[in-house]
């Protein structure tokens, strides 16, 4: 099943909690989510079971591969009995998850690899304690982030990915310190340029750091080769440092979109179903779910949402488009 740019249905993030417990500048700021803000209530976020019906629908239409995000997933309690339906689900050979690492526990990390969890991202914007808390604002130390990673090796989610999101004038002094610490570790570090998702990040292009000069940056002190993509559709572009110490990605949403590939569809926390992380526009399957629609049914308002698909944002990302209703990346699923 492809969209109006022959792109399949590969992939299904699923964002299953809206909440977090950082307050990251960028994504969440403290002056808009403080303590009077209303995040959704249990009853409208989908169950585990609304979740597993929805995906398994997802992967008879094609999908391969889900991720789970938030907000922060672990804050849902007993998400690994979530992995574990996923898991099941015929034709999904891949599932994956995006977390801060603060609820990452050795034992959190054993059950969500036995329930069938493959892989893991950690995200972590700087090593230097000032920095790293400076961005989280909750004084969440980067030291026990780099336990959590520790944790996913140790049972045995490896290579662990670890998502860096550089921004001009706040994190850019950490990129050779980032890069020296995880080189040999087999952790593959990944160096996101800095999103104008959402409406509340005050994003300008100047604080973007573009992937080339990143790859310049880390070049100079430890000489980088590229690497070929793993699979079609993968947003990081991979490269390999020359003394076999490991390898690196660049993600350059910005400077170089990857939209003519992109196979995501994003399942938010509330059932809205968003097919480009710049498009706000939602579709309601959980009102379908529960409205009692057979899987028939589910299926063909998926087929007609995906095969009329044009988005390319990235690619465009003109005065018109920046103007499109938006929703934030917490919500959405990252
Ligand atoms: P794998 O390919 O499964 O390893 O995961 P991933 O790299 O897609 O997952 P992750 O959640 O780590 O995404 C990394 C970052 O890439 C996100 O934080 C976004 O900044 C960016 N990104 C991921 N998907 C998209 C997308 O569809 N569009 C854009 N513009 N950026 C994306
Ligand atoms: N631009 C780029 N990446 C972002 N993330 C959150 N907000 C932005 C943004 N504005 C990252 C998080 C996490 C991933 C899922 O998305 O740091 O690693
Ligand atoms: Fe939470 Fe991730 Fe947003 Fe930070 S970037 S506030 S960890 S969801
Ligand atoms: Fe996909 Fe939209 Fe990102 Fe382009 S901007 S890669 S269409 S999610």
């Amino acid at each position: 099943m492809n969209d109006r740019y022959q792109r399949p249905l590969h992939d299904l993030r699923i964002s299953v909690i809206d909440r977090c417990n950082f307050r990251c500048v960028y994504c969440m700021p403290k002056e808009v989510y403080g303590q009077a803000f209303q995040f959704l209530p249990r009853a409208e976020l989908l169950t585990f079971e609304e979740i597993t019906r929805i995906a398994t629908v997802f992967a008879r239409l094609g999908v391969k591969k889900i991720r789970l995000t938030g907000g922060e997933p672990l804050i849902r309690r007993d998400i690994e009995h979530l992995v574990a339906q996923l898991a099941a689900i015929p034709g999904i050979d891949d599932i994956a998850m995006t977390t801060n690492g603060s609820l990452l526990t050795l034992e959190k990390a054993t059950q969500l690899r036995a329930a069938g969890l493959k892989r893991i991202t950690v995200s972590l914007d700087a090593l230097d304690e000032t920095i790293f808390q400076a961005i989280n604002d909750v004084g969440y130390p980067a030291a026990r982030v780099l336990q959590a990673i520790d944790h996913a090796a140790a049972a045995g989610l490896n290579p662990v990915k670890v998502n860096m999101v550089v921004k001009r004038g706040v994190n850019e002094s950490q990129i050779i310190p980032m890069a020296e610490y995880f080189r040999g570790t087999g952790h593959v570090l990944r160096f996101i340029e800095y999103m104008d998702v959402g409406t509340l990040n005050g994003w300008r292009l100047d604080d973007v750091v573009s992937a080339e000069e990143i790859l310049t940056v880390i070049d100079r002190q430890f000489p980088l080769e590229p690497l070929p993509p793993r699979q079609p559709g993968e947003v990081a572009r991979r490269f390999r440092y020359r003394d076999g110490r490991g390898e690196i990605g660049l993600i350059a949403s910005v400077t170089q979109p990857f939209c003519r590939h992109c196979n995501r569809a994003r399942l938010a926390a509330d059932g809205q179903l968003y097919t480009c992380l710049f498009n706000g526009t939602g579709h309601d399957l959980k009102a379908l779910v529960r409205s009692g629609a057979s899987d028939e049914e589910l299926a063909d308002t998926i087929r007609q949402i995906w095969t009329v698909r044009q988005d390319r944002y990235s690619e465009l990302r003109t005065q018109e488009t920046r103007n499109l209703p938006k929703v934030e990346m917490f919500r959405m699923g990252g």
